[in-house]
């Protein structure tokens, strides 16, 4: 694997292996690094469709609101790089902050919409232009036909379908679905900064949206929310953010299934301290 940290050295390295063939096609892991098995499913699928695979680690700065959140972003780079190895990476991108933000760079705004403001945008203001302002920097840099995000972060691959429209670029959008502990839990690099016990515990996020989906042919959408909801609040330590049932391709709040065709049940707890994120679909 080529681990390389120039912007400028990694366009002609790219540039070079286009040059090689027509169907040569490049596949593009943007990452924060913390890789765990859920990232690696992305690289997987990847390396499965393209001729060459790029995985970007950098902690971007500008999608964080809470700068203890980003200064506690766990950096274990050798054993990232090791993962890498693993699953057949072609090309690891290490930019520094510079790489990525040059110092003529002006921090965009980009116009989507209500999208960036709601659900996880309301509890995080700014974080969501902040991922398309990086995004599209790398994007930029690493001209990939296909990028992989993965399907925990719901919100952030509707505005990055949103970010390809709106730059009118012709990558392909993939999302892999979540990988999860053995309890359950959605995998995230946050995990690691939860104790053991509450990595255990915290299988109750995954076991409230599992009871959603079981009864929803049987019973109200509003109440099975409802009552996920109290679930979720009467667990110790446990501060729930939103626990809601959204169209997919809206992520307009809806109270019934026979609203809509798909339905999506987003939910975003604090537990230990740790931010966490899950999804699941209802039909
Ligand atoms: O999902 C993430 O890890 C980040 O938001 C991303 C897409 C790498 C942008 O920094």
């Amino acid at each position: 694997m080529h681990i390389i940290k120039s912007r400028h050295d990694l366009v002609t390295h790219l540039l070079s292996i286009r040059k090689q063939g027509k169907n040569v096609t490049i596949g593009f892991v943007p990452t924060m690094g913390a890789l765990h098995s859920g990232h690696a499913s992305l690289i997987d699928e990847s390396v499965s469709e393209n001729t060459i695979t790029v995985c970007s680690i950098f902690v971007n700065p500008t999608q964080f609101g809470d700068k203890s959140d980003l200064e506690k972003y766990p950096k274990p780079i050798e054993k990232d790089i090791e993962i890498l190895i693993k699953h057949k990476c072609d090309i690891l991108f290490l930019p520094e902050f510079e790489e990525v933000y040059s110092a003529q760079y002006v921090h965009q705004k980009f116009e989507i919409g209500e999208l960036e403001s709601k659900i996880e945008g309301a509890s995080r203001p700014g974080h969501f232009q902040g991922v398309c302002n990086v995004v599209s920097q790398l994007f930029e840099i690493v001209t990939p036909d296909c990028a992989y995000f993965g399907q925990k972060d719901y919100q952030q691959t509707a505005i990055i379908k949103s970010l390809i429209k709106l730059t009118g670029s012709n990558i392909t959008l993939k999302i892999v679905p979540i990988k999860r502990e053995s309890n359950g839990l959605a995998m995230s690099s946050r995990n690691i900064r939860l104790s053991d016990k509450g990595r255990k515990n915290a299988a109750f996020i995954y076991k409230a949206l599992r009871d959603i989906q079981a009864e929803v042919e049987t019973r109200s959408l509003v109440e099975l929310v409802n009552r996920a909801k109290q679930f979720i609040s009467s667990q110790k330590g446990v501060d729930l953010d939103y626990l809601l049932a959204v169209d997919a391709e809206t992520l307009n709040e809806v109270t019934s299934i026979k609203e809509t065709g798909s339905i999506i049940i987003l939910v975003a707890v604090t537990y230990e301290g740790v931010r966490l994120i899950d999804n699941i679909f209802l039909n």
